[in-house]
């Protein structure tokens, strides 16, 4: 599919069951990306934008769709973990313990690469990510494609990553193909990449997959400095960790500190925003007690799982709604909340209220 100029595609939409999808509305989208097109498609993270992982030409077209700088290594998603012996010159041990345990789902591994896999796909690095999705269209379709197939978030880089195929059509109308529209994501932030060459393994980037997740399997467990919510600027290893990430237009600040603490700094900074004559938004949890058209809500402080299928539809809904300011209130990083927290941070670029 090396025809048309990127800018210049016709979109199609495929409609789909999430749980039963139709085996002939997927054949269509399968053949695309086998003939080398661009495919958007839900797993259960966030949309992914598909190419055949092996073809440079197709893998290209997902750079220049995205506007995604070259050296920041895409996901190489596979139907069935026994993809990956074509793809990793080899497995360790640990590796294979965590695909047993979390396979298929919302954990990428960062193994050695073989030669078949173009230098493109992995950004120049002599290692590939690979990751089996969870969701029944994700699957069916790589299957169907029967290539392994390059997925990095349906996003244009540096905006939020879509966990709706509303949101792809947004970022990418008439840059790909295909979007296989399954409905929103289950889980709402991508997956966990974890580095397992290191020992103990390391996380890059926390996602779907918490670390005590991760624990129960592996023992101890690093964490990336900078690639977690709670490092600050140290090289990164994922190397999509550098750049600016999730930012809307708007500037956002976060409020932190204990709940209570996060309760009093949102209501004073209402008040002192609404002196000021501010256009102000707040992304906070049902418990921080603000209502009001201005406000969206993140679920329940005791829920991170709804904070994480939640966020990065607020905030691109919140974008919509041209605010100056976009306060988001901060969650506790245990279990998924780490990963919703460090998207937080990157969201908010580093700002806190107070700065
Ligand atoms: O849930 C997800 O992971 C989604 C869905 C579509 O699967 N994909 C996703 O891809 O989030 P992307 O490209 O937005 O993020 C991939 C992250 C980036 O931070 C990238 O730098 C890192 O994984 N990564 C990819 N290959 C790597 C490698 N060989 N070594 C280290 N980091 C790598
Ligand atoms: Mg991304």
């Amino acid at each position: 599919m090396t025809g048309p100029a990127d800018a210049a595609r016709k979109t199609r939409i495929v409609q789909v069951d999430p749980k039963a999808p139709d085996r002939a509305a997927l054949r269509d989208a399968a053949d695309v990306l086998a003939a080398g097109g661009l495919v958007a498609f839900p797993t259960e993270t966030v949309y992914g934008l598909g190419a055949n992982a092996l073809d440079a030409h197709a893998v290209a077209g997902i750079f220049r769709a995205k506007g995604r700088p070259a050296d920041n290594p895409l996901i190489v998603h596979v139907a069935d973990p026994s993809w990956v012996d074509d793809l990793a010159a080899e497995v360790p041990e640990e590796a294979k313990r965590l695909m047993a345990r979390f396979w298929p789902g919302a954990l990428t591994l960062v193994l050695p690469k073989r030669d078949v896999v173009p230098d493109i796909t992995t950004g120049g690095l002599d290692t590939v990510a690979v990751r089996m999705p969870a969701h029944p269209v994700a699957r069916a379709l790589i299957a169907a494609a029967d290539v392994p197939v390059a997925a990095p978030s349906a996003n244009r880089s540096g905006s939020p990553s879509p966990t709706r195929a509303d949101h792809v059509l947004t970022d990418l109308e008439g840059r790909i193909d295909v979007i296989v529209d399954g409905g929103p994501c289950r889980i709402g932030v991508e997956s966990t990449v974890v580095d397992v060459r290191s020992d103990p393994a390391t996380i890059l980037r926390p996602g779907g997959i918490p670390m005590e997740a991760l624990s129960e399997v592996l023992g101890v467990v690093m964490l990336e400095e900078g690639g977690g919510a709670l490092g600050a600027e140290t090289v990164a290893r994922a190397p999509g960790m550098k750049y600016r990430h999730y930012a809307p237009r708007a500037e956002v600040r976060l409020v932190e500190g204990d709940p209570e603490t996060r309760t009093e700094k949102l209501r004073a900074a209402r008040e002192a925003l609404a002196a000021e004559g501010r256009h102000a938004g707040f992304l906070v949890t049902d418990d921080a007690g603000l209502s009001g058209p201005d406000v969206v809500s993140l679920g329940s402080r005791d829920d991170p799982e709804g904070a994480a299928r939640r966020l990065f539809a607020a905030l691109r809904d919140m974008d919509d709604r041209a605010y100056d300011v976009i306060l988001v209130e901060a969650v506790d990083p245990a279990g998924l909340g780490h990963a919703v927290l460090d998207r937080m941070r990157r969201a908010a670029e580093g700002r806190s209220w107070e700065a």
